[in-house]
């Protein structure tokens, strides 16, 4: 606007010599002030330091490969589900599609102190212990923005959900970062039960600094299912310092048998000091339905709400509505064999346990996840890409040569724990048997034209 107004100024102007100064000088401010405005609107220090692997995104945009990054299905939710949204977007009820409470709409509210009732053997009250927001991220956001001061140390567990750091930064707070290392190498085939925290390091970490540790069990990306011991560990810790647990669980219900989902907060003394998050994307195969929703003590809950209400303040009417009618359902088959809670980790298994066929096929050595799903699968070649970490190479020489993509694994570690993912590539298993098929076939030609 202010060039071509300079431009005008010059071309109208008869004294050209002196329009040529007023000009070159009105530019020369021009760019000043541009620098002035860009130095000022620079990305405020807090926020510094996030990165997120949003060029995988472009680079399948790009190159078409078959893509196992992404950790989100690719075949129908269940039909019941869907049909409930559609019910609900065009039945009689018109209201169903205006601003509902802040809090929660009442009838997935109820829903969810039904369900969780039975899952933490204690009476929730849906008024003042539910939160539902917009997916298991907002539920994070409220969570460490309403509890973390400025200055308090927060725990994260690596590998982590690449959302905790930045949050806890933005809120002020200091994380402090623990890796569950391996504890066995060799040939065996090894699982996320392999990956275990250290217990003196665990202990060091807590101080009075610490307000709240962030656990994901199961976890994403390693799917380790956290046994009841290393739960009894971290929430003998958490009332020791009196920290809070901030457990997010929306992989409640991807865990494979034998293994079993613990909730941290029905240990003994926990509950007083613990925010269970879930996700209704996660639970129904549905993640572009941004449903999701904290459960604590109501002393707790406050300072979520209060977050919640001052910048999203009411979640999305029809979504919530149509997960409380899919709730109800699976409420009164709770436990048997149809059960869609139930039923996911069943079909899931066969799934799991083909892609770890068809990576052993080729060489490459599969860490079993006991839930969730996706596999993590140590490399074996690097690539020649410029990047600084091993995966990153891997990841995009594949996806540009080979035709197959992955997420770098360095992405859920702090820099100084980078190392310990270097050699790793995750590949997500929830999709079509074809694409499973796909993957192997690729995989396999790979492998046959290196030999
Ligand atoms: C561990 C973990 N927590 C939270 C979320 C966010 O869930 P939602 O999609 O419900 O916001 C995800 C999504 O991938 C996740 O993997």
């Amino acid at each position: 606007m202010l060039f071509t107004r300079t431009l005008d100024c010059l071309l109208k102007s008869r004294k050209t010599v002196t329009a040529l100064h007023y000009s070159a000088r009105n530019f020369a401010v021009t760019l000043s002030k541009m620098s002035e405005i860009e130095k000022k609107f620079v990305l405020p220090k807090r926020l510094e330091g996030a990165k997120r692997v949003v060029e995988y995104i472009q680079l399948a945009l790009e190159h078409k490969p078959l893509n196992l990054g992404q950790g989100f299905p690719d075949f129908p939710p269940p039909k019941y589900v869907t049909d409930a949204l559609s019910q609900v977007a065009n039945g009689d009820n018109f209201m169903i599609h205006q601003y509902t409470r802040g809090f929660g709409h009442p009838r997935i509210v109820a829903a969810l102190s039904k369900l969780y009732s039975k899952l933490l053997g204690r009476e929730i009250k849906g008024q003042t212990e539910i939160l539902t927001t917009l997916g298991a991220y907002e539920a994070l956001f409220s969570t460490i923005t309403g509890h973390v001061d400025v200055g308090d140390e927060v725990i994260i567990i690596e590998p982590f959900f690449d959302c905790y750091e930045p949050m806890v930064k933005y809120a002020g707070g200091v994380p402090r970062f623990i890796p569950l290392r391996m504890k066995s190498g060799g040939s065996k085939v090894c699982t996320s039960a392999d990956w275990v925290l250290d217990k003196d390091e665990l202990e060091n970490l807590f101080n009075a600094k610490t307000k709240a540790i962030i656990l994901n069990t199961p976890n994403n990306p390693l799917g380790k299912v956290f046994t009841e011991k290393e739960l009894n560990q971290i929430a003998d810790l958490c009332k020791k310092w009196n920290v809070l647990c901030i457990s997010d669980e929306v992989y409640e219900w991807i865990v494979y048998e034998p293994n079993r989902h613990i909730r941290i907060a029905t240990l003994p003394g926990m509950w007083e000091r613990t925010i269970t998050i879930g996700s209704a994307g996660k639970t129904f195969s549905v993640t572009g339905w941004k449903l999701g929703w904290a459960i604590g003590p109501e002393n707790l809950m406050v300072n979520l709400q209060m977050i919640h209400q001052n910048s999203v303040y009411t979640g999305v009417t029809p979504i919530q509505e149509a997960v409380a009618i899919a709730f109800e359902t699976e409420l009164q088959r709770l436990g048997q064999d149809e059960c869609y809670f139930v039923s996911i980790s069943r079909e899931l298994l066969s799934k799991r346990d083909y892609m770890a066929k068809f990576l052993q096929d080729v060489g490459m050595k599969p860490i079993i996840p006991e839930g969730r799903l996706l596999y993590d699968s140590r490399l074996v070649s690097s690539g020649s890409e410029k990047d600084k970490y091993k995966d990153y190479r891997f990841t995009k020489w594949m996806t540009k040569n080979v035709g197959l993509q992955g997420i770098p694994p360095t992405a859920f570690y702090s820099t100084p724990n980078k190392h310990l993912a270097e050699n790793l590539v995750r590949y997500c298993f929830i999709k079509k048997d074809e694409n499973l098929q796909g993957a192997a076939e690729i995989l396999r030609k790979w492998k046959s034209n290196k030999n």
